[in-house]
């Protein structure tokens, strides 16, 4: 049986802009190229995880637009289950405009649109297929009570978590924490929300502690280049990453996040989930675009999936 999965997220439209640096304000700047892709953090998590071969279900909603149609088409194409795509008349679906600059760096601005109006009698209509997986996964581009509302029935039905507190937000409720079995946020969005500074592992792992404190079960750091820091009430281990040349960082960090979540459900223990969801989105930053630059398990090695 494949491994479930269940995602509870946003979806926009990356509109990616290459540019020969980020502007500044005021600035009209002549972008190179231009790439539409399928985003979000919430879809691409998914994407990323039936990439691999999990059996996926995405929770979101989507505008009445030719970028939402499209949107379910491309879940569709990827098999990932749509029962719980719906669908609104009263916002435009979920974009983001981006622009990358040679070095691989990024500026997003995210409008969130319908993925704003998902509501909690939706998640509760979802209970079923939260129920059945081994895995949910969350982020921060949808509002924080259909988040806490998602990671409750998680921990009614026994599920295991993954909160990704992406986009970066100063501060978060207690409860999330709580409900956090794994909580996987970024250097930038540590920095944030523990107003502590992670240069050196050990300033890593005592912001990663603050963290614990709060509530989380786990706490996995996504370093970048460092690789990633597992740091649980007993341990810190660093999962190191083989070094690559970067072309485009954008959802790399989803990556991480929805290969974490498929090498999870699949059973694989924390640190070799880690070690694993570690070279994939090292896979991923190695090609332009989100979702596209998302490995597929035909191209991978089996050594890597089994
Ligand atoms: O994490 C990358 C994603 O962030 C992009 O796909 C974009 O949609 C924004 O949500
Ligand atoms: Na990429």
């Amino acid at each position: 049986e494949k491994p479930k999965i269940c995602v509870v997220g946003a979806c926009n439209l990356d509109l990616i802009s290459y540019v020969p640096r980020l502007p500044a304000l005021g600035e009209t700047l002549h972008g190179t190229r231009f790439h539409m892709g399928f985003g979000g953090k919430g879809a691409n998590q998914a994407v990323m995880a039936a990439k691999l071969g999990g059996d996926v279900t995405m929770i979101t909603k989507l505008g009445q637009d030719v970028f939402g149609e499209n949107t379910l088409k491309n879940f569709q194409a990827w098999g990932v289950k749509t029962t719980h795509v719906h669908f609104t008349d009263q916002a435009f679906s979920g974009v983001a405009p981006i622009a990358v600059d040679p070095d691989g760096h990024n500026s997003i601005i995210i409008v969130t649109g319908a993925n704003d109006l998902l509501t909690e009698d939706e998640l509760e209509a979802a209970r079923a297929d939260i129920a059945a997986a081994q895995i949910m996964v969350c982020q921060l581009e949808i509002p924080m009570d259909i988040n806490l509302k998602a990671l409750q029935i998680a921990r009614e039905e026994g599920v295991k978590t993954i909160f990704n507190p992406a986009p970066a937000r100063p501060q978060l409720p207690e409860e999330l924490y709580q409900l956090s079995d794994i909580f996987c946020p970024n250097e930038t969005e540590t920095e944030l929300l523990t107003g502590m500074p992670v240069g050196t592992l050990e300033e890593a792992e005592a912001a990663a502690r603050v963290l614990l404190e709060r509530g989380a079960g786990t706490v996995i750091l996504t370093l970048g280049e460092r690789g990633s820091l597992l740091v649980t009430k007993e341990t810190r281990e660093l999962v190191p990453v083989d070094k690559v040349k970067a072309i485009d960082t954008t959802g790399a960090g989803d990556a991480f996040v929805g290969s974490l979540a498929y090498f999870l459900a699949q059973g694989k223990p924390l640190m070799e989930a880690m070690k694993r969801a570690n070279r994939i989105a090292a896979i991923s930053v190695q090609a332009s675009g989100t979702q596209t630059s998302f490995p597929e398990a035909k191209n991978l090695s089996s050594e890597l999936l089994t």
